[in-house]
């Protein structure tokens, strides 16, 4: 499994994976509206498509072979009230295939992610999970997150409890 950064030519897979992966772990917890409003401004070949021509957004790759096994994408510039003037990037998704899910592919693309934010000198990552997903809490905290606040994340419509999780990477 390589992990590299994504391009222009990886659109429309970026697009496809993190669409379906958000559907079939998310799909069923808001109003069908909020949900197809959601994938259509956060994973659409058109969002993706700026997105990835942004200085302050990179996406990663898990390849194996030709297939894309998973993603991440980092951003810079947003940060919650708790972590104001610190120094941090945000992993905005991190999306693993349906059939690659507990291989170690997630721990592989946070690994990278971890790698570049300390090349930059940047102190933290941080991201925000929805509180009632365990999978995804179970998967963060083991990594090494710590939870250090409850904010409120709306999908369109749909009011959701995440926490934002935290993870100091200097050496
Ligand atoms: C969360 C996610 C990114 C983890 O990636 P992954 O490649 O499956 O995770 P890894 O194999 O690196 O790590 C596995 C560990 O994560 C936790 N974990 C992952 N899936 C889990 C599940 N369904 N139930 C409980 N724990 C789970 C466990 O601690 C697991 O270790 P174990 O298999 O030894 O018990 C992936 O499952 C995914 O894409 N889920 C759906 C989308 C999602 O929720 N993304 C996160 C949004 S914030």
């Amino acid at each position: 499994m390589d992990i590299r950064r994504g391009t222009t030519s990886d659109v429309s897979e970026l697009s496809a994976l993190s669409s379906q992966v958000f559907l079939s772990a998310y799909g069923g917890t808001a109003p069908e509206q909020d949900i197809a409003s959601h994938v259509e401004s956060y994973f659409s070949e058109a969002v993706v498509g700026t997105e990835i021509l942004r200085d302050d957004v990179s996406y990663l790759m898990a390849v194996d072979g030709q297939c894309c096994a998973g993603m991440l994408k980092i951003r810079e510039g947003t940060l919650p009230d708790v972590l104001r003037g610190q120094s941090v990037v945000e992993v905005q998704q991190l999306y693993v295939s349906l059939d690659f899910q507990r291989h170690g592919i997630g721990g592989l693309l946070l690994d990278a992610a971890v790698a570049e934010t300390r090349e930059r000198g940047i102190s933290g990552i941080w991201l925000s999970v929805w509180a009632d997903a365990d999978w995804a809490m179970n998967f963060y905290m083991r990594y090494g997150f710590t939870s250090l606040a409850e904010i409120p994340f709306m999908m369109a419509d749909t009011e959701f409890v995440d926490h934002v999780m935290w993870l100091p990477v200097s050496d």
